[in-house]
């Protein structure tokens, strides 16, 4: 009998239930399927690969036909590696479906016997993408609901590390103000007595 592999490529950082909610799908339609984080050179992620990797891996340790693995370069290549025959991506609402379906037509044109299949995640998470986590996570919006817990934990840890490195950042901007600030009452105090003086 015929398995079939796909695999999941994306950025995920963060993942959010957006992706589990497609893990979901995916897994009951494929007989294997890899959620393959892209290691991407050029981007500045939120999370290293490494955490996004083990943030999957708690995510999906429930499902017996997922696992999660990490991948530079094509995403085709990646895909011929691993022997997998699909390729699959979410589509939320109309404004993915132009990128989508670029990318799908150039991964065909790439490589023919790949098909790209694309699912719906749930009308709840139309809206959501891990960009918007990242923006409202930062800005200290609630993220309950749009991530798993251990992501909103790690995303709160991160936040807590911005916070006081921006805070430290903020004190030695001050001390150095304030240095500067005596440094000219100094000055002037000096300038103010020369002409006493004289
Ligand atoms: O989660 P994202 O950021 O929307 O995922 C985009 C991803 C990783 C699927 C896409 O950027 C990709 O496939 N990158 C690998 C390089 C590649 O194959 N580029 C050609 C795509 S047509």
């Amino acid at each position: 009998m015929k398995r079939v592999k796909a695999i999941y490529p994306g950025s995920f950082d963060p993942p959010t239930n957006g992706h589990l909610d497609l893990i979901e799908r995916g897994s009951k339609i494929f007989d294997e399927l890899i959620v393959a984080i892209l290691r991407n050179p050029e981007k500045d992620p939120l999370f290293s690969v490494n955490e996004r990797r083990q943030m999957l891996e708690s995510m999906t340790a429930g499902f017996d036909n997922v696992s999660v693995d990490t991948f530079n370069g094509l995403t085709v290549d990646y895909a011929l590696r691993v022997e997998a025959q699909a390729i699959l991506r979410g589509i939320r609402a109309i404004s993915d479906y132009e990128y989508e379906l670029q990318m799908a037509l150039m991964n065909r044109k790439l490589q023919p016997g790949l098909e790209t299949v694309f699912m719906m995640p749930a009308e709840k998470y139309s809206y959501l993408s891990s960009r918007l986590v990242r923006e409202v996570a930062q800005l200290g919006g609630s993220i309950d609901c749009l991530v798993p817990e251990l992501v909103a934990q790690k995303l709160r840890e991160k936040m807590d590390i911005a916070n006081k490195f921006n805070d430290a950042a903020a004190r030695e901007v001050g001390q150095h103000a304030a240095g500067f600030a005596s440094g000219e009452r100094e000055s002037e105090r000096k300038i103010k007595s020369r002409k006493k003086k004289s």
